[in-house]
């Protein structure tokens, strides 16, 4: 792969539970060189966030893992990956699809107009006040045209642009901008990260229904802090700090 970290050291697996799990595991064997990334083509258990599965159908999408040792990174900025990874796949995606409305969903889902087309698993590895490794597990439909799981509004790129396209050729790409962003997460000014991050956000700059702790709320994105808590002003100016177990999207 012409990449300099990601996709350099390179696992392919033909069936396995969950490329996580298999890079957590590795991980506690030996030492792995930054940037191996694990690719399966089928996840018999893929992970997703909040104990979800990960639907993928085998062979039709990419599921892999990339590890990483960030140890420039403080602990408390551990927010940073999310939004570096996430740029990454919006700069894939966007690239691959012009014309079409891609965002990121906080925390770390990449939608096209109101469907989600990727999804970010981030294990961190971290001890004492030091960071030893980042497993991130990504899951992105590609040519799958339907869905059977009960995940609220998968998309495909084949069932945006009616296109097959080729695994490999997807993989370099998004490889090249996961390192492009990583050398930017790298330098320390992370400026540009923490801007693209916001004005790439979905629903962003005006007022509309989320529900928070179960709550339905009417409420516009204003910020995210430095943990990643997402900020946000009611209707009635009212002001709301969220984990992400705290708040829902109303799709
Ligand atoms: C989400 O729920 O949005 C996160 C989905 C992450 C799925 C990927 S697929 C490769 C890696 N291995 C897993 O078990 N999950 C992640």
């Amino acid at each position: 792969m012409k990449t300099q970290i990601a996709g350099t050291h390179l696992i392919r697996l033909d069936k396995i539970n969950s490329t996580n799990l298999y890079a957590l595991e590795l991980l506690q064997k030996k030492e792995i060189h930054e940037g191996t990334l694990i690719i399966a083509r089928e996840q018999f258990s893929g992970r997703g966030q909040s104990k979800n599965r990960w639907e993928s159908e085998p062979g039709q999408n990419l599921t892999f893992s990339i590890i990483l040792h960030p140890a420039f990174l403080l602990p408390e900025k551990q927010f940073q990956l999310n939004k570096f990874i996430s740029l990454a796949l919006f700069d894939f995606v966007s690239e691959l699809i012009p014309g079409q409305k891609v965002t990121i969903k906080w925390t770390n889902d990449i939608y096209i107009n109101d469907k989600k087309v990727a999804g970010i698993l981030i294990n961190n590895v971290i001890q004492g006040n030091s960071f030893l490794h980042s497993v991130i597990g990504i899951g992105l439909n590609i040519n799958q045209t339907q869905f059977t799981s009960d995940a609220p509004n998968p998309v495909s790129l084949k069932m945006i642009t009616g296109k097959n396209y080729d695994l490999e050729e997807c993989l370099n790409a998004l490889c090249r901008c996961i390192d492009k962003r990583y050398f930017q997460l790298m330098s320390g000014k992370t400026e540009n990260i923490d801007n693209e991050y916001f004005t790439h956000q979905y629903r962003l700059g005006y007022f509309c229904p989320f529900l928070y702790k179960g709550e339905k709320v009417i409420a516009k994105i204003t910020d995210f802090d430095s943990f990643g808590r997402l900020l946000l002003v009611m209707e009635n100016g009212g002001r709301l700090s969220c984990d992400q177990q705290d708040l829902r999207y109303v799709i």
